[in-house]
Parts: C-alpha cells; sequence; structure tokens
C-alpha cells in the first residue's frame, strides 16, 4: 500500500510506503549499517518520523528507494539515511524525494557525509556544500601518558550520568552537531568494542569522549568538553586516556573526523599525532531556495 506524493511536473513521481511495508525494506536496508536492528529501525521510523519513499518499478522485487527521517532530534531538519537505486535512477529519485520533503514542511534536507563523486553527483542536483568533513588517522604506538586533570575525575560512563552527558554535548557543540539520545547512546555502541570516558567535576559532568575497536581499527567518534572547561587539558586528558583505552583494546591504527573549519579540535588532534589523510566527505543540504518550482 504506498501514498502517492504529489511534486511538480519536471520531477518524477514518487511514492510514500506506508508504514505496515516498513519491515518489507529491512533486507535492504540492514546493510546500512544505521540501525543495530530491525527493532531499533522500526522504532527510529516511528520515533523520527521516518518515511521510505520510493519510484514506481513494479518489475522489480524492492522499488528504488530512500529512508528519510529527522536528522537527530530536530524536525526541521532531516537526512537522507539510506539511499538504494541503481545510478541510472538515482537522479529521478533524490529530486523527486527533495521535492516531495520539502513540498511536506521540512525546511532542509541534508545528506550523509559524500566522497567527492557523490557530492558532486548532489550539487548537480541543486544540492549545496553544508560542511566538510577531513579524515586523520594514527597509529596507536608510544601513546603518551594522558596529562593530569587536577580536581576533575575521567571515569566510565554509567547511564545515570546520561542527561549530564547530553548537557554537555548541546553546550560543546554548536546546533547542527549536537547528539539526541538516541544518536548517543548509538554512537557509544556502534564497535564490537566500546569505551565512553566522562570527565566529572565533582558531580558535574563536564566533557567526555567516546572511542570504539573492530579488530586491529579505532575509531574516536566523539569528544567534547564544556565551554567553561575548555582551555585546561581536559580534551587532551580525555583524548589521551582514550587512545590508550584503544591501544589496549588491541587496535593499531585510529581515525577520527572533523569539520575542516574546526580548528581547535585539528589543533588537539595534530597535537596528539594525527595525520590527515588527504580523504574528505562532504554533506550537502538542499532547502526551498535552492528548489524552484517547490510549492512553499
Ligand atoms: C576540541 C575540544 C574538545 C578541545 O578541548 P579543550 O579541553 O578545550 O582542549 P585542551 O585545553 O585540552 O587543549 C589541548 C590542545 O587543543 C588545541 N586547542 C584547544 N582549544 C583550542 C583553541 N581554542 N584554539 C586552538 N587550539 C586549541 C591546542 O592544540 C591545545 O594545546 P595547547 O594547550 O598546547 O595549545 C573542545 O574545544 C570542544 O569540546 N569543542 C567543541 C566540540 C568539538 O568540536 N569536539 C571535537 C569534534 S570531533
Amino acid at each position: 500500500m504506498q501514498d502517492k506524493v504529489e511534486t511538480s511536473a519536471d520531477r518524477e513521481e514518487v511514492l510514500a510506503a506506508a508504514p505496515a511495508d516498513f519491515k518489507a525494506f529491512w533486507p535492504e536496508i540492514r546493510n546500512s549499517l544505521i540501525f543495530r536492528n530491525r527493532r531499533d529501525f522500526l522504532a527510529f521510523m516511528r520515533q523520527n518520523h521516518g518515511r521510505i519513499y520510493c519510484l514506481p518499478r513494479r518489475d522489480a522485487p524492492l522499488p528504488p528507494f530512500v529512508l528519510v527521517g529527522d536528522w537527530r532530534s530536530r524536525s526541521e531538519t532531516r537526512a537522507l539515511w539510506v539511499v538504494k537505486a541503481e545510478p541510472w535512477d538515482k537522479e529521478a529519485l533524490i529530486r523527486g524525494v527533495s521535492g516531495a520533503c520539502l513540498a511536506e514542511g521540512t525546511q532542509r534536507l541534508v545528506t550523509r557525509p559524500l566522497s567527492h563523486r557523490e557530492a558532486e553527483e548532489y550539487a548537480s542536483w541543486g544540492f549545496r556544500p553544508l560542511c566538510r568533513v577531513v579524515l586523520l588517522e594514527k597509529a596507536l604506538r608510544g601513546v603518551p601518558f594522558p596529562r593530569e586533570t587536577g580536581d576533575i575525575r575521567i571515569v566510565h560512563f554509567r547511564r545515570k550520568y546520561l542527561d549530564d552527558v547530553l548537557k554537555a554535548d548541546e553546550a560543546a557543540f554548536e546546533d547542527f552537531w549536537r547528539l539526541d539520545r538516541r544518536t548517543l547512546e548509538r554512537i557509544s555502541e556502534s564497535c564490537l568494542r566500546n569505551v565512553f570516558l566522562v570527565a566529572k567535576h565533582g558531580s558535574r559532568v563536564c566533557g567526555y569522549a567516546i572511542g570504539g575497536v573492530n579488530g586491529r581499527l579505532a575509531y574516536l567518534q566523539r569528544l567534547g568538553v564544556h565551554p567553561e572547561f575548555q582551555g585546561r587539558g581536559l580534551g587532551e586528558s580525555l583524548a589521551g586516556r582514550l587512545l590508550r583505552s584503544l591501544q589496549v583494546m588491541g587496535a593499531a591504527l585510529v581515525s577520527v573526523n572533523t569539520q575542516e573549519d574546526n580548528f581547535s579540535a585539528l589543533s588537539l588532534y595534530h597535537k596528539l599525532g594525527f595525520r590527515e589523510t588527504g580523504e574528505k566527505r562532504f554533506i550537502l543540504q538542499i532547502t526551498s531556495r535552492e528548489l524552484p518550482g517547490c510549492a512553499r
């Protein structure tokens, strides 16, 4: 059962799958590694205004489709979380979905981090650059002993700290990058083995770091220090402690990514011995301004 979504005449019509049909898409969606399991996927669809838009293709068992849902907890910004289409269907699908989402009230639609080639494709369909992300890596040998943190203790995460970690995250990061509860939990469980460290000043959470290891490869997933505690060596201590844990867990190489203009993070990573790989990722966005003919 599918609802027709009206788009303007120069865009191919896309169909919105009925919620009862979401399960049928799971075998294709699971490979995207965005959801832990089918239950997590269905919960995301319910709680994050998830929708699946398809191109009508009767000759295929599953049509080309896109899964769209809120970007973190912001319903005015939505993301193209999963795109499954052959190259020749992609343009019609993405143009159709963009038109449908913007016509339905989404203020902006963002991509996931894309390669340069993919970013060029999306740009030719009306998307504009939102940010560039640089990738850095470091061999995990001889990690220096982390700096002392004075009266700030670095401890392992416990569930009771979750709300305070989210508050520290909200204070540390600019709006677009702030985490919601679901995404924070997801990030902290995303590898085979994970480390989640919290910096505490008395009972107050003033920073945190998350990393994970898959075999010999490790990822520094998240690092944030509350602005009131920045510039005192805490970010370096948290990152240093995390790197040592990742090394102890058997990782040989750790990678991290950050926005190209996040100079404090870049300076910290360089100080810790990370080197830029030269690879970049691009997040693009489309709003009604970039989509002429969108009825809003
Ligand atoms: C990046 C961040 C974690 C650094 O934490 P911090 O506790 O302020 O950093 P530290 O005091 O430990 O500084 C360590 C090094 O980081 C770099 N650094 C930190 N703040 C900096 C700034 N404002 N400008 C330039 N370099 C800076 C410096 O190299 C510094 O070394 P130095 O003290 O010898 O100059 C913190 O600024 C933050 O939470 N930013 C917002 C969230 C974020 O961007 N996280 C990283 C995303 S991947």
